[in-house]
């Protein structure tokens, strides 16, 4: 038996990195998995790695519209949601100078706002006792240049799994934050353009992390499925670090 036999999970950015990896391991873990992406190829190709256990849905969180077509999908298999791992989000470097009011309001509108929301419109759906993970990052406690707007917004997703940890305490909702640091992911090498620069940007990364190394895709997923399952049921508004020491000696 895995530790969410037969519970219905929500993976937010499902289709790729971090994202992708949790959902393949809550399906592991027996759970039928709602993916979401933006790009269809990329979410169909996700589908297709973990079987029957998953179905896609293709939307943008910060889409209200899409949200609710999302909720009425899974709504439809009658189920409700056991698990929410909130993990969508998206990053660029851009030093204060450099902000413009699309940088910002591009990634308040996803990583901040779609957060809310779609944690918001899953409260129908969430079945007492859920677990709800919002995926956040060790930049929240740091200030490294030219990444000030992101890391602003996952100070915002600690703050926020905090209150909805004491307002939803009341159905036995848990809420929690997952905090990674620097992940192997499509999405950190899409944050320098050029390969050769970004293969240097991976490689210093590593040289500052005690392990000496970036952490796995499914390293964070394994601490997702943990925060998942009832293994972890009495912790609450806690972050959960996998950093390889990062942020802690
Ligand atoms: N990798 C790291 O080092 C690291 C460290 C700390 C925290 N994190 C956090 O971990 C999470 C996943 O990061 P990752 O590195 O795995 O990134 P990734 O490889 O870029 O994956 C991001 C996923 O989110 C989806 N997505 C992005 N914007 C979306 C939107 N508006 N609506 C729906 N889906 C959206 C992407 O698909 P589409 O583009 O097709 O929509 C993709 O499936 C993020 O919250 C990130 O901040 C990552």
């Amino acid at each position: 038996m895995g530790l969410l036999e037969g519970k219905p999970a929500l993976v937010t950015g499902g289709s790729t990195g971090i994202g992708l990896a949790s959902a393949v391991r809550l399906a592991a873990e027996g759970a039928h998995v709602f993916i979401t992406g933006r790009r269809k190829t990329e979410l169909d190709a996700a589908v297709e790695v973990i079987g029957s256990a998953a179905t896609g849905v293709i939307g943008d969180i910060s889409n209200l519209t899409d949200l609710d077509r999302l909720y009425d999908t899974i709504r439809g298999r009658g189920r409700g949601l056991d698990v929410l791992f909130a993990n969508a989000s998206v990053a660029a470097f851009v030093t204060l100078e450099q902000v413009t009011e699309k940088h910002f309001d591009t990634l308040f509108d996803i990583n901040v706002r779609g957060t809310l929301f779609t944690v918001q419109k899953a409260l129908p759906l969430l079945n007492d006792g859920a677990s709800v993970i919002l995926n956040g990052s060790t930049n929240a406690d740091v200030g490294d240049e030219a990444f000030g707007v992101y890391a602003a917004t996952k100070a915002a997703i600690r703050s926020f799994s905090r209150t909805w940890a004491n307002e939803l305490k009341g159905r036995g909702i848990r809420v929690n934050t997952i905090t990674p640091g620097p992940t192997d992911t499509p999405g950190l090498s899409g944050l320098v353009a050029d390969p050769e620069q970004a293969a240097d940007f991976r490689r210093r990364l590593a040289a500052n992390v005690p392990l000496g190394r970036l952490g796995r895709p499914e390293e964070i997923a394994a601490a997702v499925a943990f925060l998942a399952s009832e293994q972890s049921g009495f912790i609450t508004g806690s972050s959960l670090y996998v950093d390889g020491g990062l942020k802690q000696i």
